[in-house]
């Protein structure tokens, strides 16, 4: 018996190092040098590689696996579901009447006209495309901030303002609504919008006669809403709902009733960014035509709504449409049926041992001080870095995950009729964003117990990332599959993936919005010279400041743990090539995309290069000679 098992050990690791180092390989291309670009050198066969694939790059392919993964769940779920022990009540049975709803209901395009139909712009009101011919739309009876309160009990914002839910930056111990200024699309799109637009009329059946000259002056009105953003505005104001009502005229108190769904106390604080914008919206507002405005708000919901559409009903369309809007449910599942306990405790601790190493040489790196901080300034960094906390799927921490995210759920309701997809995901929306406001009234969550609420867009992606305030590495449960996270792997191949990723969001902790944030979550000043010339070293280099300092900074806090580790061997067991090249080889790997399907790769390509120009241990590892190296390499810590 411990004859086979120990032989079987070493058996299984070689295999896995086999097949990982063959799919890096498979992407090399041996004719580009890795001296001149990197990224072709390391990337150059990705695209031939992946010709016949549906994903872009390693992490889309890895959510491409969990959907695969999680339409086996749901087919097995569907069975179970046939037995009498099967509640619909459960948290299984609404993720499944959620999936089965997306998979049964007939629809097409037309049907964004169906969720308008829905979704009216207030009491008693219709759209003004929808109303009956021969009578009058009832200009006098639209509120636009009524309206969209009532959008944004949706999930709708970006449309005037913005509105979310944060931690207080005073208080990071307590949540508030935060109003911002809207954001829009680059200028370069403008065309596409003007398009957008006039397929949205086309859509809802607006009569051809009307559409361009409305189109007209729904553009008009969003670039005079552009226009009235004064970016030299700072003035945050902290301001209760009443005297921001009064300051700004609009009528906020039944904005946030209507939001809520309960009355809401005038002593409610907001943080409202660019406080001077609100007043002048209400100026423009008021002077504008109230069709246009209902018509432009309309749009912007019809937009937003084509965003969570799925026009197939393809399994795999319908569980990403699970991810988006069920998260933490199918996270729960995901774990039950896809990792043994034993194997997730295992991972687990592995990432964590990884980053206590990768945490370990970033104090080294502090203590040495190259950036001349005060004792203050480097308590503040050490205090802060010892915080940083990982959450591996953005999961509660509980004893008992299932009872938690059953009480989560519990105010979910389906009816129990027919499927009807409509009234299900608008439910749906409603619901996340009553969790969302809900937070206002519970203290933050920090560290290690820490999870959010997820948008949309990233529930569906295995991308990790470092939330500021909270101070937390968010893990995503699909990266620890292969080729991305093999615990059983050799550390060469977990130090320069895994291992560079949670590098690149240490770092992050402290790039230039980091550094003023502290270890409670709080604002806070922070003035270093050595530290600014970093930035401006790296602001001439290109964009991304931010992105650059974790690729840069992360690369080496990785390679230092790396070596630390593997300290004494200089060869490793499964192939003839040097443990170095095959560090920097893998870590490209998370740069590398089909540069037929996107240009973003570019800007990876860029991030590759500045990752390893210059970097001492990368040209000794490819023997490359750089006498003048192109780019210098900016130094922060
Ligand atoms: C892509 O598909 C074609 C046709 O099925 C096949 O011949 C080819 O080998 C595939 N390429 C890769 C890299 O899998
Ligand atoms: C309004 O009239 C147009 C033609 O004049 C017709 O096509 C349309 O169906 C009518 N709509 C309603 C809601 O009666
Ligand atoms: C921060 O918020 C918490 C929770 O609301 C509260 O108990 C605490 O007193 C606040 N701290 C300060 C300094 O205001």
């Amino acid at each position: 018996m411990w004859t086979i098992c120990l032989l079987f050990v070493p058996l299984v690791a070689a295999s896995s190092n086999t097949r990982l180092l063959n799919g890096i390989l498979n992407h090399v291309d041996k004719e580009a040098s890795p001296c001149e670009n990197y990224y072709n050198h390391a990337c150059g066969e990705y695209n031939i590689r992946h010709i016949n694939d549906s994903f872009f790059d390693i992490i889309q392919m890895l959510d491409h696996q969990v959907n695969q993964n999680l339409v086996k769940l749901m087919d097995e779920l569907e069975r179970s579901s046939q037995s009498p022990l099967f509640t619909a009540s459960s948290v299984d049975g609404k993720v499944l009447r959620y999936y089965l709803s997306c998979r049964g209901a007939p629809r097409n395009m037309g049907d964004l006209g169906q969720y308008l139909k829905l979704v009216s712009p207030g009491e008693g009101l219709t759209w003004p495309q929808f109303i009956m011919n021969g009578s009058s739309w009832p200009q006098k009876e639209f509120k636009w901030l009524d309206t969209l309160a009532h959008l944004h009990r949706y999930g709708l914002t970006n449309v005037f303002f913005k509105l979310d839910v944060v931690p207080n930056p005073r208080n990071a111990s307590e949540y508030l609504v935060e109003l911002d200024v809207p954001t829009f699309v680059d200028e370069s799109q403008l065309p596409n919008s003007f398009i957008e637009i006039l397929s949205i009329f086309y859509i809802m059946k607006v009569p051809s006669s009307d559409i361009i000259s409305l189109a007209r002056k729904i553009r008009k009105l969003e670039l005079s809403v552009k226009a009235i953003i004064n970016p030299n505005d700072i003035l945050n104001a902290y301001i209760n709902i009443r005297d921001l009502e009064r300051e700004s005229g609009h009528n906020w108190q039944r904005f946030f009733e209507i939001l809520i769904g309960a009355s809401a106390s005038p002593e409610l604080q907001v943080l409202a960014r660019k406080f001077g914008y609100f007043s002048v919206l209400k100026e423009l507002i008021d002077k504008q035509d109230a069709r246009v405005v209902a018509t432009y708000i309309m749009i912007r919901f019809a937009r937003f709504l084509f965003d969570e559409f799925t026009n197939t009903r393809e399994s795999m369309d319908c569980v990403s449409h699970v991810r988006r809007n069920l998260n933490l449910a199918a996270s729960m599942l995901y774990k039950e049926r896809f990792f043994e306990p034993s194997a997730f405790s295992a991972s687990f601790v592995e990432i964590n041992n990884m980053f206590e190493e990768l945490r370990r040489q970033f104090l080294l790196k502090v203590d040495q001080n190259h950036l001349d901080l005060t004792a203050w300034q480097k308590n503040f960094v050490v205090r802060k870095a010892e915080k940083v906390e990982i959450n591996v799927g953005n999961l509660p921490k509980t004893n008992d995950l299932r009872n938690f995210v059953s009480q989560y759920y519990q105010d979910l309701k389906f009816p129990t009729g027919q499927l009807d997809f409509h009234q299900e995901h608008l439910g749906v929306l409603q619901f996340r964003t009553q969790k969302m406001l809900a937070q206002i009234q519970e203290s933050a969550l920090r560290g290690g117990g820490y999870f959010h609420i997820l948008e949309p867009s990233s529930a569906i992606a295995s991308t990790s990332y470092y939330m500021l305030r909270p101070n937390v590495i968010i893990v995503p449960l699909g990266l620890l599959q292969e080729p991305f996270f093999q615990p059983d792997s050799d550390e060469v191949f977990k130090y320069s993936l895994m291992g560079y990723i949670l590098g690149h969001h240490l770092i992050s902790a402290f790039d230039t919005e980091g550094i003023t944030i502290d270890t409670d979550g709080n604002d806070q000043q922070f003035r270093s010279q050595r530290f600014e010339e970093g930035v401006t070293c790296l602001s001439r280099n290109g964009k991304n400041i931010d992105e650059s300092m974790g690729d840069i900074a992360g690369l080496e806090l990785a390679y230092s743990a790396y070596s630390k580790k593997a300290k004494n061997r200089n060869r490793l067991d499964f192939t003839h090539l040097p443990p170095e090249q095959i560090f920097f080889l893998n870590a490209a790997q998370f740069f590398c995309g089909n540069s037929d399907m996107l240009n973003q790769y570019e800007e990876y390509e860029v991030r590759l290069q500045r990752a390893v120009d210059g970097f001492e241990p990368f040209d000794k590892a490819f023997g490359c000679s750089r006498i003048k190296p192109q780019h210098e390499r900016c130094r922060l810590w």
